[in-house]
């Protein structure tokens, strides 16, 4: 029990060591085997490339089933805690409250606009008009000049023309990156044939229990990216206690969480967990400082089912 105790406590110190990192800010003193960790550089922002030759986060911050001041508040803190990838929905309803969170970031001179890679998604079908008008729409909640990422949130019957329109904004400058989310390979394989620029990720229900290795596969060759949506599969099937997660993360001295998002991002796949609460976000990104071995990669690999946990779309 006390050695549990000591270490859930160095574990607190660290993560939070890990934030003062990601932000510059001083570190307070540590126990020797943590300076060690850090020197071997713990970072908060790692990136993956685009297709387009645009860098992204590889872990980024999810906003699903947050709104007003609890969404407000949770973007500031994930900000503050070195979060740069914002993710977010027409469909969310809480595209004004990441916009506030962006605007007090950015007036406050604590960030810059570059520094930010910020992610919406077209909720609904519609016309190649109506996709200007609804984008121009989102910018104005956002309260911003362009999104790093406008995705489709599905594939609509109108997804073609839609995806037009995106070109478009593209090219003005108001969009730097176009993608989609929730296309099957089949049906991701019909569209990226009709794309002038192939999409640069597919978001896509991603986690050690649904690993979307077929899908992987299709997008290669057009260099789509996988971005895990739900990457603790929102807590089911007892997430965070499975067997396997448990026994790799003590081996590593980190959390099952810690764990499930290595194993995505170390395949080049973005992830965007979602949580309310300071101590996790840390938590979520601070996973930098260790690798996997064979033997964990095997025992993650075999969880894989092929078969989703949500049907929303
Ligand atoms: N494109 C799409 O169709 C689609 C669909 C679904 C989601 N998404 C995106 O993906 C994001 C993430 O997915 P999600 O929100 O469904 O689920 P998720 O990130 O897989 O899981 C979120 C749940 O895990 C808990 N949690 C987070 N960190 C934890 C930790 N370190 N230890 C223990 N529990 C932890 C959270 O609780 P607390 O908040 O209490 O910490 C919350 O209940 C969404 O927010 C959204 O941006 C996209």
């Amino acid at each position: 029990m006390k050695n549990t105790t000591q270490y859930n406590h160095a574990r607190r110190g660290f993560i939070k060591a890990s934030a003062s990192l990601a932000l510059g800010l001083a570190l307070p003193s540590l126990p020797p085997f943590l300076s060690s960790a850090l020197a071997k550089g713990t970072k908060a922002t790692k990136t993956t490339t685009l297709n387009n030759g645009i860098a992204i986060p590889l872990v980024g911050f999810g906003t699903s089933r947050m709104q007003g001041s609890e969404c407000q508040k949770a973007v500031e803190n994930a900000l503050e805690v070195g979060y740069r990838l914002i993710d977010t929905a027409q469909m969310y309803g809480n595209e004004s409250d990441v916009g506030n969170a962006i605007n007090s970031a950015l007036k406050g001179g604590k960030l810059k606009r570059k520094e930010l890679f910020i992610t919406t998604k077209l909720s609904s079908d519609m016309s190649y008009e109506e996709t200007l008008k609804a984008t121009q729409e989102s910018l104005k909640k956002l309260q911003i000049d362009y999104v790093d990422l406008l995705l489709l949130h599905r594939n609509f019957p109108q997804s073609v023309p839609m995806y037009k329109a995106m070109e478009k904004l593209r090219k003005e400058g108001k969009i730097k990156s176009l993608g989609i989310s929730n296309f099957t390979p089949e049906v991701y394989s019909e569209f990226v044939k009709k794309c002038e620029t192939p999409p640069v990720l597919n978001q896509m229900e991603t986690h050690i229990f649904y690993q979307q290795k077929p899908l992987r596969e299709v997008m290669k060759s057009y260099g789509t990216k996988l971005e895990a949506w739900s990457p603790f599969a929102n807590g089911k099937n007892d997430f965070f206690a499975n067997p396997t997660l448990v026994s790799i993360a003590k081996k590593h001295g980190k959390t099952p969480a810690q764990i499930a998002l290595r194993f995505l991002v170390e395949q080049d796949i973005i992830v965007i967990p979602k949580t309310s609460k300071k101590e996790r976000m840390i938590e979520n990104i601070s996973i930098f400082d260790f690798a996997l071995d064979n033997t964990d990669r095997e025992a993650l690999n075999s969880l894989d089912t092929n078969e989703p946990l949500f049907k929303w779309f």
